[in-house]
């Protein structure tokens, strides 16, 4: 059997797959009850601008990356891998992919943000060519804090 990764656009019944990777990959951003419910993503994955990529490998998900825009900036959000698959270049596909998807909808520049301590993260986006824009406060407003 063939082991290569293939990347593909997920939709809404592959919610709790990916839901499930993001646990699993210790991704303690995620919002299940506000922005990243099933809900929530079935309306995001309506609009048009929110893509949402997935990477398997033998059928199943080890690897995924939400890419969005705002029609003028595109962010990757939420990118992922499993433990057991990290450093086999699945996460440079991801974004490569994402770029990818956000270039073709007219979008030159592209953002992501990274917790302080994330340096695997940080590692990462720099050896892309991201350039890292310290000195620049990132500000919110939630609506609820599960938002
Ligand atoms: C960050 C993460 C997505 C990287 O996934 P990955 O598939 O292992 O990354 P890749 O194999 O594509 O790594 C590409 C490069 O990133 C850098 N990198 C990745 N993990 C690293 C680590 N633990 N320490 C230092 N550099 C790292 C390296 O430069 C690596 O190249 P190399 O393996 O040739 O040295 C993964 O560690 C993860 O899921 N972490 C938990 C969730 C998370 O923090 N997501 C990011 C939110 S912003």
């Amino acid at each position: 059997m063939s082991h290569k990764p293939t990347v593909r656009a997920l939709a809404i019944g592959d919610y709790d797959r990916w839901m499930a990777l993001w646990q699993a990959a210790g991704l303690h951003s995620v919002r299940p009850l506000g922005r990243d419910g099933r809900e929530a993503f079935s309306r995001q994955l309506k609009g048009g601008t929110h893509t949402m990529i997935g990477l398997e490998v033998d059928g199943r998900l080890v690897g995924v990356v939400l890419a969005t825009h705002d029609g003028r900036k595109g962010w990757i959000n939420r990118l992922a891998v499993l433990p057991a698959h990290r450093r086999s270049g699945y996460a440079v596909r991801l974004v490569a992919e994402a770029e990818s998807v956000l270039r073709a909808e007219g979008i030159s520049v592209i953002a992501a943000l990274i917790e302080p301590q994330n340096e695997a993260s940080l590692e990462l986006f720099r050896k892309l060519g991201y350039e890292d824009a310290s000195g620049l406060h990132y500000v919110r407003k939630k609506d609820s804090p599960e938002d």
